[in-house]
This record gives structure tokens, C-alpha cells and sequence, in this order.
């Protein structure tokens, strides 16, 4: 194995209205609802930090400033907690170690490509990874500790797929799979939101990437793709050939929770493997159904 500089960065694009959702989030980030006790985000960091990321970065928009508040040492509740003896420790995750959070603007909404590019200059020359907090990614290990491995191993650009029924790839960026080993599949052609009959394929992108920083060069000055946005799939299409592109298969489930119907499944789901509440809610559901 050669040594890969390391990925310690991830950009984290937060600026979305959340519309799904309204009106829920007409007031608070829907990156902050929460699945049971924990705010969406909140999983995504976990998860970087398990895959050995120290820096994160915010991609955020206008009232979106709940998400760098929840991060910070909240003095007062500290304090109280404190002075009523409770146990801090729940707290721990939600502690940033100062400069590890770090936030800037996506001024307009034009699209991922975009968000990912406003981040750049905290980039640097560094490979970074990008988490899409919408896609809940349970694992263990978790889905970005899962791709650091295979990046270990062949560096260059990866992202996660999961295999989709062919109705539903019109809404995702779908690869065009190559050579395939265990877990890992060479990626030959990108293509974001494909009519089903020019799909490539039913392998979609799941939301967790690892790309080169060369990527922003790529985004400079895009043109506009699939819905009149600067699409990130379109830029990473570019670069292959010029750099390894690899696809990792996750060992694990995934939750689209930027529906509705994901959220709630989430949530059920996790809360059935809680071990604080899991026979309870299991016991609840079943008074539920009858
Ligand atoms: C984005 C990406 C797409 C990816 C999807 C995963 O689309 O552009 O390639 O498959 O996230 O959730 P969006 O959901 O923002 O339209």
C-alpha cells in the first residue's frame, strides 16, 4: 500500500430551504431535525470524525446559523447542568474542538456543484471528502471509514453507490460501472438525473464522496446541467481518465432522509435498535398496528 495524503477535511453542503419539510423548517435548518435524540447533521459529523476527519466545513446559507450554534459550548446550559449534577458526557459530540467547524456562504442557490465550490479556499490543495446530510449512512464501520479504507488502497477520486430499482435513478447521478472488485467498481461514465432509458445503470450515488482537489478547478466556470444547475456529478465526470475513479459499494443501510417517509423510517428503525428504548418502541408499534 502507498501512503495517500490523508483525507482530513470534509465539506458538508448545508444551504438548502429544507421545502420538503415546511413548515418544519421554516424557522430551523432541516439539517437540525432531529431522529430521536440526535439532529441529522449530527450523524454525518460522527461519521466523518469516525473516519478520521478533523475539519469540517459548513457549506451554509441565510438562517441557517442554529447548525454552527449546535457545535459551539452552549455556557449557560453547561453551567446548569453542572450545578443540578447531570452528566455533561451528552454533550461530547456536539462540542467542536475550537477550529475544527468552519463555515462559508453559498450566497445563491445554484446547485450542488456550487455549494462544493464556494469551499475551495478551505480546501486548499488537499483531497477532501463531501457528505450529503440528507443521506443517513448506518454502518459499522460507517459508510466514509468504509471508502477511506478503499481510498487506502487505490486513492484517486471515490464515491458510494447503492443499487436502486430502474424507476427511481431519474433522480440521482448514476454511474456507468467498469471492472468490479469486491466492494470496489470502476467508474467509467457519470451521468446526474438520467432519464431511465439513457440510465447506465441502477448503481446511484449515495451521497459520500472522496474527490482531488482538482475538482474545484473543474467547477470553475461550469456550465449549468440537469435542472439549471452547476451539477458536482458533471465535474467529477470530467475527471475521469484523468484520475483514478472508483466506486464503493456500502456495507450498510442507508435512509433517504430528505423525504418524508425516509425520515420516519429512519427514526423507527433506529429507535427499534436503541438499546434505552428499543423493546418499548417495538411494543408501542405493535399496539400501533392492531
Ligand atoms: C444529489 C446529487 C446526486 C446524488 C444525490 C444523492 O442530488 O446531485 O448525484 O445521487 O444527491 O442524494 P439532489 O438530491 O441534491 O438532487
Amino acid at each position: 500500500m502507498t501512503s495517500r495524503k490523508p483525507i482530513k477535511k470534509a465539506v458538508f453542503p448545508v444551504a438548502g430551504l429544507g421545502t420538503r419539510f415546511l413548515p418544519a423548517t421554516k424557522a430551523i435548518p432541516k439539517e437540525m431535525l432531529p431522529i430521536i435524540d440526535r439532529p441529522l447533521i449530527q450523524y454525518a459529523v460522527d461519521e466523518a470524525r469516525e473516519a478520521g476527519i478533523e475539519q469540517m466545513i459548513f457549506v451554509t446559507g441565510r438562517g441557517k446559523s442554529a447548525i454552527v450554534e449546535h457545535f459551539d459550548i452552549a455556557f449557560e446550559l453547561e453551567a446548569t447542568m453542572r450545578e443540578r449534577g447531570k452528566d455533561l458526557s451528552i454533550l461530547d459530540s456536539s462540542r467542536a474542538t475550537p477550529g475544527d467547524i468552519i463555515t462559508v456562504r453559498q450566497q445563491v442557490p445554484m446547485g450542488l456543484g456550487h455549494a462544493i465550490w464556494c469551499a475551495r479556499a478551505i480546501v486548499g490543495d488537499d483531497p477532501f471528502a463531501i457528505f450529503l446530510p440528507d443521506e443517513l449512512m448506518i454502518g459499522a464501520p460507517g459508510c466514509m471509514k468504509q471508502m477511506v479504507e478503499a481510498y487506502n488502497e487505490v486513492g484517486g477520486n471515490l464515491i458510494s453507490v447503492l443499487e436502486v430499482p430502474m424507476e427511481e435513478v431519474s433522480s440521482y447521478g448514476v454511474i456507468d460501472p467498469g471492472e468490479a472488485n469486491g466492494a470496489l467498481t470502476e467508474v467509467k461514465g457519470l451521468v446526474e438525473k438520467p432519464p431511465r432509458d439513457k440510465a447506465p445503470s441502477n448503481k446511484i450515488i449515495s451521497g459520500r464522496y472522496i474527490l482531488q482537489p482538482e475538482v474545484m478547478r473543474t467547477l470553475e466556470g461550469q456550465e449549468k446541467g440537469a435542472g439549471g444547475e452547476i451539477q458536482l456529478t458533471d465535474a467529477m465526470a470530467k475527471m475521469i481518465g484523468q484520475q483514478p475513479f472508483h466506486a464503493v459499494t456500502f456495507a450498510g443501510r442507508r435512509f433517504d432522509c430528505g423525504s418524508k417517509i425516509g425520515f420516519v423510517e429512519a427514526t423507527l428503525a433506529l429507535a427499534l435498535e436503541r438499546e434505552d428504548m428499543g423493546e418499548e418502541v417495538r411494543s408501542m408499534a405493535k399496539r400501533l398496528l392492531d
